[in-house]
């Protein structure tokens, strides 16, 4: 049997092909950046093609540096940026128009008109989640109503949709000349069109949306051998037997496979996923109930999930947009100059607001500036920002699940941060727990793969393969965790309304 498992992680600002071992430690990476395209205030698009090459590379790259080849790789796993959404054509297996990346805000009257007099949480009881612009099925429905000829041509039953595993899923198997048109229940759940209950697409609702169901894929479990990469592939014959959301991916790679374990992730966005087991809980307080995870025909294991549009990427919009730091880490050095915010609030409403809010009108704010706040205390916003939301979405999670966390598994980019991990001990005031091994996300999908083949036996080898790293406690006073929580709340108001 092959040594190895690699894992594609097609995400917002990058994609990676990871390749570990049975002890789930990475052997290999290769990752390549693809361009984010801004047409408009709120629009944000990726180059499916571009993504399309850019996997193909990586995986290059990481065999070739570990000097492997097909024969090696028991299993392919992808893992992806979800509720992004591409419409092709199938016989071409050209894109009709570039992807929809999920924090695009385009589709806020598309959402609206469909809402009608019940209101956003119109689908929510069959679906899990209100109508807002992050979810994939109205992009389908921006694309069709938009774009010459798509309406037709998917009457015609030319089109084909997806979320961006489905993209590479279908290229890898062959595209045009043959490709395998499916997604699995994770992403599926981020449509707005997938019954949780049944686990396949509604048809009332896709009707509703005009999007005909030919141009869905069949949605299948997260775990069981969905095809193989094409002849001529570097993968050629590799079976492909894992398809997980990142976010659903990194909650199987931190092992949270008990009711009532959660983990945070620190992307371009966050997202706590806490595991509620084979029960579909309904939130009252803002989350969302999503697909965790269906390992073959095991019943499927849902979760809810407090979904945060900006986080890393307010980082990032800070070296880019303002160029006040030339790479992502300095913000931390830059924080450091200064021992407290300084007065200032950073609301990064710039897709609106997720979690616990869904404001679809909200816009980014600047909040309690003086003469004195300097660029030090703006950074320092900029990190304190990240940790509020989380907090908030916390107290959400706690709210809706009745089960009080009393700690936080963390991956993601962003704890490398040494001082925003110690801020979010603080205002959560539960210790945070890091993992040795921090890309959870691929390595969840390893695993998904891994066992659908039998290279892992299940999930007890991810909890044996499972060891903490690092822990912060929390060492803020009450009342200051208070203090800062009540004028976040308060900055958090101004951000309504903004949108003309
Ligand atoms: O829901 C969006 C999420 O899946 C994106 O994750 O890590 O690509 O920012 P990431």
């Amino acid at each position: 049997m092959a040594d190895y498992v690699l894992a594609i992680d097609q995400g917002t600002t990058s994609s990676r092909a990871i390749i570990f071992d049975s002890s789930g430690s990475i052997v290999s990476t290769g990752q390549k950046e693809h361009e984010q395209i801004f047409p408009k205030a709120g629009w944000v698009e990726h180059d499916a093609e571009e993504i399309w090459t850019n996997v193909r590379d990586v995986v290059g790259q990481a065999l070739g540096r570990a000097s492997l080849q097909a024969k090696d790789i028991a299993a392919i796993g992808i893992t992806n940026q979800r509720e992004t959404a591409v419409v092709w054509d199938k016989n071409t297996g050209k894109p009709v128009y570039n992807a929809i990346v999920w924090q695009d805000t385009r589709t806020q009257k598309i959402c609206d008109r469909l809402a009608g007099d019940v209101g956003a949480e119109k689908y929510k009881a069959k679906v899990g989640l209100p109508l807002a612009t992050y979810f994939a099925g109205p992009k389908v429905v921006w694309i069709l109503e938009n774009v010459e000829g798509a309406r037709e041509k998917a009457e015609a039953g030319d089109l084909l949709a997806g979320t961006m595993d489905t993209w590479v899923l279908w290229n890898m198997t062959g595209g045009a000349d043959g490709g395998v048109h499916v997604t699995d229940v994770t992403n599926a759940s981020r449509t707005l069109l997938m019954d949780l209950e049944t686990l396949d697409w509604d048809a009332s609702i896709a009707a509703d949306m005009g999007i005909p169901l030919s141009m869905l894929p069949e949605i299948r479990s997260s775990a069981e051998v969905y095809g193989k990469d094409r002849e001529g592939g570097l993968l050629a014959g590799v079976p492909i037997a894992g398809i997980l959301g990142d976010q659903q991916a990194a909650t199987f790679g931190q092992a949270c496979f008990e009711v009532g374990m959660a983990k945070n992730t620190y992307g371009t966005g966050n997202f706590m996923l806490m595991n509620t087991g084979t029960e579909i809980v309904p939130s009252k307080n803002g989350l969302l109930t999503t697909v965790c995870y269906k390992i073959g025909d095991a019943p499927a294991v849902y979760a809810l999930e407090g979904s945060i549009a900006v986080t890393g990427s307010l980082v990032q919009w800070l070296r880019d947009n303002l160029k006040v730091i030339s790479a992502a880490p300095e913000i931390e050095a830059l924080a450091s100059t200064v021992d407290d915010n300084g007065g200032a609030y950073f609301v990064p409403a710039f897709s609106g607001l997720f979690a616990p809010y869904w404001r679809g009108d909200a816009r980014g704010a600047l909040v309690g500036l003086t003469r004195y706040v300097t660029i030090g205390h703006i950074a320092r916003a900029a990190l304190e920002a990240t940790a509020f939301q989380t907090a908030e979405v916390l107290e959400a999670m706690n709210a809706d699940s009745g089960v009080e966390l009393t700690e936080l598994k963390v991956d993601g980019g962003m704890i490398a941060n040494e001082v925003l991990m110690q801020f979010q001990a603080d205002v959560l005031g539960v210790d945070v727990v890091r993992p040795k091994v921090a890309e959870t996300t691929a390595l969840g999908a390893a695993y998904a793969a891994g066992i659908a083949v039998g290279f892992w036996s299940g999930e007890q080898d991810v909890i044996d393969n499972w060891a903490e790293d690092r822990r912060w406690t929390p060492e803020m006073k009450g009342e200051e965790r208070d203090r800062l929580m009540r004028n976040w709340k308060k900055a958090v108001t101004k951000t309504f309304d903004w949108v003309d």
